[in-house]
């Protein structure tokens, strides 16, 4: 049972769906179509998959992981039927496009949970171009194995490279027939579920706490790796998407800088780095021109002394061993203060409309994360009207750090200004985020670690 279902009465009229906001349909009027339909079907199901060696039993997209990828052109309408094969209710979230409220697929919140044996037609015009991705949004179903890359193309990428390959990176729990309930039954009972939690590892604080015993690239462990292929000398655009549970990745490729393009779908200006950091939720695309050689594309799980792999072939070599960890990965690391948004101005000070303060907080020990020392309470909801200038204000009151992911919206951090729509908040720190209320209807707020976010930490963004 998923946190929101669990929050929600049951019985007749107990539903917490409002009645569509008549906006929800203005507001998409407005945006640009292409007119083009792209339809897709995605079957949540039961599933035994093979992860390069290991064979698992678990819950998938039509029996893959990832799930198939979404590839449209920006204005194109997504046409998507979810058939749902699991034992339980299931809906399909869309991380990162701008899309109508009805469509965001919130179980009791924006839709009705589709319940096993049933399905649900996602429709919405997909006019924000980048790289988003899709998941369910019911308890720990995430970290089963159901999600897909979503790429919306920008008719106006000036392009200026020769290959687009997309790298989706996760932890994977389920190799010995542990459930991920399990596991967040072990968190709360303060055994970790596998028996080994972890406090914050790495030098960047961006430890997890679960244990996993692998993390995948393409749903690939290390020691049989995705081969992305090229010639010398091409260049390669790479969308990483990061979509674990709990783990942050330090993203390298060895004898390689990456040109860091665009954060969570929106254009940077290009920055060179060696190494990146990305959180759950949160992706990057990066720009790489390639040597001539065989070379590690490596994922190191912050602060859990692992690693996924994939590799890039551009010509003979000997492909390097699946534990390798290229020099790069403790070379120059991109922080958000490096990145500048394309296009747009700072911001300029003023002061916003309307600001909302949240707390995180909760702890390990009892496992009782919530937002200003609550539990996530599906009727409560933090008051906005459309138009006006919105700043939420994370404070990081606890001893771990959160991946908060707003959705409908994209928002301009303090300081920079660099678009985003999933943050870090480190322990201790404080992160203005700005919005403009332009996309009617109730949105969720919460930490993409998926235990955080079932155990609480989440509230709603309410429209009036
Ligand atoms: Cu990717 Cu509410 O989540
Ligand atoms: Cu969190």
């Amino acid at each position: 049972t998923g946190l929101l279902a669990a929050c929600t009465p049951t019985g007749a009229g107990a539903s917490l769906i409002l009645p569509t906001d008549p906006r929800v349909g203005e507001v998409e009027a407005l945006r640009r179509t292409t007119g083009h339909t792209r339809r897709y079907r995605f079957t949540a199901q039961a599933a035994q998959v093979d992860l390069g060696g290991p064979v698992v039993r678990t819950w998938a997209y039509d029996g893959s992981v990832p799930g198939k990828e979404i590839r449209v052109r920006a204005g194109d309408v997504v046409q998507a039927e979810l058939s749902n094969l699991l034992p339980v209710d299931t809906t399909i979230h869309w991380h990162g496009p701008a899309l109508r409220n009805d469509m965001d697929g919130v179980p009791s919140l924006t839709q009705e949970p589709v319940p096993p044996g049933g399905s649900f037609t996602y429709r919405f015009i997909a006019n924000t171009p980048g790289t988003h991705w899709l998941h369910p949004h019911s308890g720990t179903q995430l970290d089963r194995g159901l999600y897909a890359a979503v790429i919306v193309e920008d008719p106006e990428d000036p392009g200026g490279y020769d290959h687009d390959w997309t790298v989706v990176l996760d932890d994977w729990i389920d190799d010995t027939g542990t459930t991920p309930d399990e596991v967040l039954g072990g968190l709360r009972r303060g055994d970790g579920g596998r028996g080994s939690m972890h406090g914050m590892g790495g030098g960047t604080a961006l430890g997890g706490d679960v244990r996993y015993p692998y993390h995948l690239i393409n749903g690939r462990v290390p020691a049989a790796p995705v081969v992305f292929t090229a010639r010398p000398r091409q260049r390669a655009r790479v969308r990483l998407v990061n979509a674990a549970s709990d783990t942050a990745f330090r993203v390298a490729l060895g004898s390689h800088r990456l040109r860091v393009t665009h954060s969570d779908g929106f254009a940077v200006q290009p920055v060179d780095t060696d190494a990146l950091l990305i959180g759950m939720g949160e992706r990057y695309d990066i720009v790489v021109t390639l040597e001539e050689g065989v070379f590690p594309l490596v994922a190191l799980a912050e602060g859990k002394d692992a690693t996924a792999l994939a590799m890039v072939r551009t010509g003979e070599g000997t492909p390097p061993p699946s534990s390798i960890r290229p020099a790069e990965l403790i070379g120059d690391l991109l922080r958000y203060d490096d990145l500048r948004p394309v296009g747009e101005t700072p911001p300029l000070g003023v002061p916003p409309d309307v600001e909302h303060r949240l707390d995180l907080t909760g702890g390990m020990m009892s496992y009782d994360w919530g937002i200003n020392g609550l539990p996530f309470d599906p009727v409560r909801r933090l008051p906005i009207r459309e138009g006006q200038r919105v700043r939420i204000t994370f404070r990081n009151r606890s001893m771990m750090w959160h991946p908060m992911h707003l959705h409908g919206h994209t928002f301009r951090l303090g300081g920079t200004g660099l678009r985003k729509d999933t943050v870090i908040v480190l322990p201790g720190r404080t992160v203005a985020c700005d919005l403009t209320a332009d996309n009617p209807g109730q949105w969720m707020i919460h930490c993409h670690n998926t235990y955080h976010h079932e155990t609480g930490m989440a509230t709603i963004l309410g429209y009036r």
